[in-house]
């Protein structure tokens, strides 16, 4: 079973997902560790209660982003994870960071990405007059939300939706597509080759294949 740390800054209802997906006996991954760089993200104590693992660094404890994160890496080390899945992270790691990661380390951002990455993207996707909203599970790279696409799921956008109740709304897909996207991961099935996402083949043949 690949070894997973997931990184978390508030309520970590993504990384109970992933973590509740990780208890199937026939699951091709584990959740080791929790990170959080706040210690007061309530995933943590969500965590520690199913008996994971959790550190928590805090920004102001460190005088300069590069001393926050090389604490992170080196917990990180001990732990040997061979994935790292951002869920609800909300500090930008440095491109020195993630290099060193890359190819392992995904992220799920609550919008069908190119569009609206970033912050307020519920709102965004309302004010934009957008009829569907979705989520997306993406390679990390050094631009905010940019890397490649592992896996997206859509919902409607309703008459009367507010960015909460969208939010809502697309946070019930998260749950089921981030533990879908880190399965076909720790399979091998979808890995990161030169800024893109390889797929493996799908069984099914097409009418069209030669
Ligand atoms: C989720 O909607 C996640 O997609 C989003 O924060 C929420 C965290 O909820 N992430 C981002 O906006 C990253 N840019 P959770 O802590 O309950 O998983």
């Amino acid at each position: 079973r690949k070894r997973v740390v997931v990184f978390i800054s508030g309520g970590g209802s993504n990384m109970l997902a992933l973590a509740a997906a990780c208890e199937a006996q026939d699951f091709p991954a584990e959740v080791v560790a929790v990170i959080s760089d706040k210690a007061s993200a309530g995933g943590l104590a969500k965590a520690a209660e199913r008996g994971i693992a959790t550190f928590a660094f805090e920004r102001r404890d460190y005088a300069s982003k590069a001393e926050h994160e090389a604490a992170i890496l080196a917990t990180l080390e001990t732990l040997s994870p061979d994935i790292v899945c951002l869920a609800g992270y909300m500090r930008l790691l440095s491109g020195e960071f993630i290099q060193r990661l890359e190819g392992r380390i995904i992220n799920i951002h609550p919008s069908l990405l190119p569009l609206f990455p970033g912050l307020h993207t519920h709102q965004r996707a309302i004010d934009a007059g957008m009829r569907i909203a979705g989520c997306t599970v993406h390679f990390v790279t050094e631009g905010m939300d940019e890397g490649p696409i592992l896996a997206q799921a859509a919902v409607p956008v309703v008459t009367g939706d507010t960015a909460d109740s969208l939010a809502a709304r697309v946070l019930t897909v998260e749950h089921k597509l981030y533990p879908l996207a880190l399965k076909l991961m720790a399979e091998g099935k979808v890995r990161m080759e030169d800024g893109h996402a390889v797929r493996e083949q799908q069984g099914t043949a097409h009418p069209d294949d030669k």
